[in-house]
């Protein structure tokens, strides 16, 4: 497969480190020097499905393709407003595209997970182009009162087009059943016969234990694929990696012993928005002409389950 177009779309209304201190215990200089958020956007008055919308056309767009070259969309989404029908069903009318299409929930990792099925789609599928689309809302599932997890998460959608190429270099997905880091459960309608308790609240995390999991799992994924690809890190022009915590991507960087040049990162600008981190910022480097012919980008990620992948993909728009 290739990458052939790249979107991403935020919502307007921009919180800072200083807003939050109006109503939580905390402080701009915490918050940045343990996560490297300054300030994240947040869903206010839009919708997630305009944001999935304009992301997925600004990717069409830089792709040069229109709405019938679109064989197959997938939407990587954790939660949205509708249980049933997925989101991808819910845009793909929006879109104006008429193709099969479906969601897959990976948490933070389901970029990579998408880009893995649409690579498959494409060598055994009749299929022109795939559209991915990313598009995410923790921060309605977050509680707004702790402060040690609100604080790190925001709102915001990243697309791709994919085609057929010779781009993935490697791949690796991994998921280890590994509930109690990372969870949040919602009630259902009750029934008659119900004889349990039924838990609705906000997500549930141990920071820690997800910042541990996060660090040993992507430095083994990253291992993993370079070795498979047969190529070495110093190889690697850019990593651009799942943007949940500067500190997790700086250990991630000391075990590759690489340049800091080499790990873009727009966390202090978005937070942590889920599975659209990395289609964002590789939507940013697109557009700011950082990305060359030729260029190889390791990818990776981690997130709830506990899932994980990485990948190696060269660039070549
Ligand atoms: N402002 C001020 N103080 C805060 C705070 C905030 N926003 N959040 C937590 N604290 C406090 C804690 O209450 C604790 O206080 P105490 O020592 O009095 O009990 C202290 O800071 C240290 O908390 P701790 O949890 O040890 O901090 P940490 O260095 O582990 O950082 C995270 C916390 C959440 C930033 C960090 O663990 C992390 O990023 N984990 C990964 C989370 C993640 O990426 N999740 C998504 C995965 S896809």
């Amino acid at each position: 497969m290739r990458i052939i177009g790249t979107g991403s779309a935020h919502p307007s209304l921009v919180v800072t480190n200083k807003m939050l201190e109006n109503f939580l215990d905390t402080s701009d200089e915490w918050i940045v020097s343990r996560t490297g958020i300054e300030q994240r956007r947040l869903i206010s008055s839009e919708s997630l499905e305009d944001l999935a919308v304009e992301s997925a056309l600004k990717a069409m767009e830089n792709a040069g393709v229109v709405p019938d070259d679109i064989d197959f969309l997938i939407v990587s989404n954790v939660c949205n407003d509708y249980v049933t029908p997925s989101l991808s069903c819910v845009i793909q009318g929006e879109l104006g595209i008429k193709c099969p299409c479906f969601d897959i929930n990976c948490a933070c990792s389901g970029f990579i997970y998408a880009l893995d099925i649409a690579e498959s789609f494409l060598a055994t599928k009749d299929l022109r182009n795939i559209l991915i689309v990313c598009a995410e809302q923790p921060g309605r599932m977050v509680d707004w009162k702790d402060r040690a997890q609100c604080v790190l998460f925001g709102d915001g959608a990243g697309s791709v087009v994919v085609t057929k190429g010779d781009d993935m270099k490697a791949i690796r997905l991994n998921t280890v059943s590994k509930v109690d880091p990372l969870w949040q459960k919602r009630a259902m309608q009750p029934t008659p016969f119900l004889r349990k308790e039924e838990h609705d609240g906000p997500l549930v995390m141990n920071g820690q234990d997800v910042f541990k999991l996060a660090v040993s799992s992507s430095i083994d994924d990253i291992e993993k694929v370079l070795s498979k690809a047969n190529i070495s890190a110093e190889d690697i022009d850019l990593f651009v990696l799942h943007q949940a915590n500067i500190r997790i991507i700086d250990a991630i960087r000391h075990f590759s012993k690489q340049d800091k040049s080499k790990f873009p990162v727009n966390i202090n600008k978005y937070g942590n928005t889920s599975s659209a981190t990395i289609p964002i910022l590789l939507d940013e480097l697109n557009r700011e002409g950082k990305l060359k012919n030729g260029d190889l980008l390791l990818m990776s990620a981690f997130g709830a389950g506990f899932t994980t992948g990485a990948c190696i993909l060269r660039w070549s728009k």
